[in-house]
């Protein structure tokens, strides 16, 4: 195929990147079309400067976005050729995808992850204490490693309970900065908003006797009784290292499998405190004896049912050219 992307496919393919999932569903992207090629950048000006100083949360949530796209473009019969920064003297244009020169029909794998763009969502509630068999979690562990990643299951009591503290001791030092609670504060949404985190969707207060500690989103009071399952499957998802492109391999993976996870009827939420914090997440990387660098941890399990999160109008984070009208003389996107 020797023609580029055109402002309609860009425009398919950015409504479902947008439900990639991202830091207090901040939406730190851009999404353009340049000689043919759609090109997806991080949008600066949507990092959270207390909690992702480095910007690793915001490639992440890219990286992510990145995956759908994809996605999306081979499920319309259009798969893209793709370029991770491709400009050296532009380093925020994370990615460029172009049509590939052999159009194919998209692959079953790719129908099914597809349909799950939708339905994931963050699940913060208690799951149900039923264990993920053995083949989901196999296919899991495959989402990653396709994605040049790998998926690290933390098995058995005395490993879970070995993260968990690794996870409250970096929520602590977290908690402690005014301007890490400040901004999530800020992101809390209690009336509807096309981003931040809505309150219903922020799980249920947190309770001394939890095990994994999760960030406080303003969520509703625990039912009584109600616990978190006493067996979490904790995953850690890692890439060989922490270059910026390692980042968005990261983010990819990670939609990957998030997507698998909604394939296989499983629930996920994410845990990146001990991701924030240098020395909890070196203190990770030991405990798990591996190479590389940890770049999210998830809680997976059977949850019950939710709703996706909203997100911003296609129309603000796209950048098209423009023309101007003869008739008005108003620019219009052309
Ligand atoms: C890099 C990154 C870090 C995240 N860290 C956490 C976290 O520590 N706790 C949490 O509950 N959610 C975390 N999330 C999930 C986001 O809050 C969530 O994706 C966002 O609010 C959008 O909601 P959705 O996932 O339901 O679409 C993280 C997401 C990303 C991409």
């Amino acid at each position: 195929m020797d023609t580029g992307y055109t402002v309609a496919q860009l425009r398919a393919a950015a409504a479902d990147a947008v439900r990639a999932p991202s830091l207090h569903n901040t939406q730190p992207w851009r999404l353009r079309l340049r000689d043919g090629g759609i090109e997806l950048s991080v949008d600066r000006t949507r990092r959270l400067p207390a909690t992702d100083p480095s910007g690793w949360g915001a490639r992440i949530a890219c990286g992510a976005a990145l995956f759908n796209l994809r996605l999306s473009l081979a499920v319309a019969g259009t798969p893209a050729k793709l370029r991770l920064r491709p400009y050296p003297a532009e380093p925020d244009v994370m990615a460029r995808l172009v049509p590939d020169d052999a159009p194919r029909p998209p692959t079953p794998a790719e129908r099914s992850l597809y349909a799950a763009i939708p339905r994931r969502f963050s699940n913060r509630a208690p799951f149900w204490p039923d264990p993920v068999p053995a083949e989901a979690r196999w296919r899991l562990g495959e989402a990653a490693r396709a994605e040049q990643c790998w998926l690290e299951l933390v098995i058995g009591t005395t490993a879970v309970n070995a993260f968990a503290e690794i996870a409250r001791s970096a929520h602590r030092v977290l908690e402690r900065d005014p301007g890490y609670r400040h901004e999530r504060a800020e992101w809390i949404r209690r009336e509807p908003s096309p981003d931040g985190v809505p309150a219903a969707a922020g799980g249920p207060q947190s309770e001394p006797q939890d095990l994994l500690p999760m960030r406080g989103f303003g969520g509703r009071n625990r039912a009584p009784g109600r616990d978190f399952e006493p067996e979490p499957l904790v995953a850690v998802l890692g890439s060989a290292g922490n270059t910026t492109t390692d980042q968005i391999l990261a983010g990819q993976a990670l939609q990957r499998v998030l997507l698998t996870a909604t394939d296989a009827g499983l629930s996920v939420s994410m845990l990146s405190q001990p991701i924030e914090v240098p020395g909890a997440r070196e203190a990770l990387r030991l405990s798990l004896g591996r190479f590389g660098t940890p770049q999210m941890v998830m809680r997976i399990g059977y949850g019950q049912p939710g709703v996706a999160t909203p997100r911003r109008d296609i129309d603000d984070v796209l950048d098209l050219p423009v023309s101007v009208a003869p008739a008005t003389g108003l620019p219009t996107p052309s």
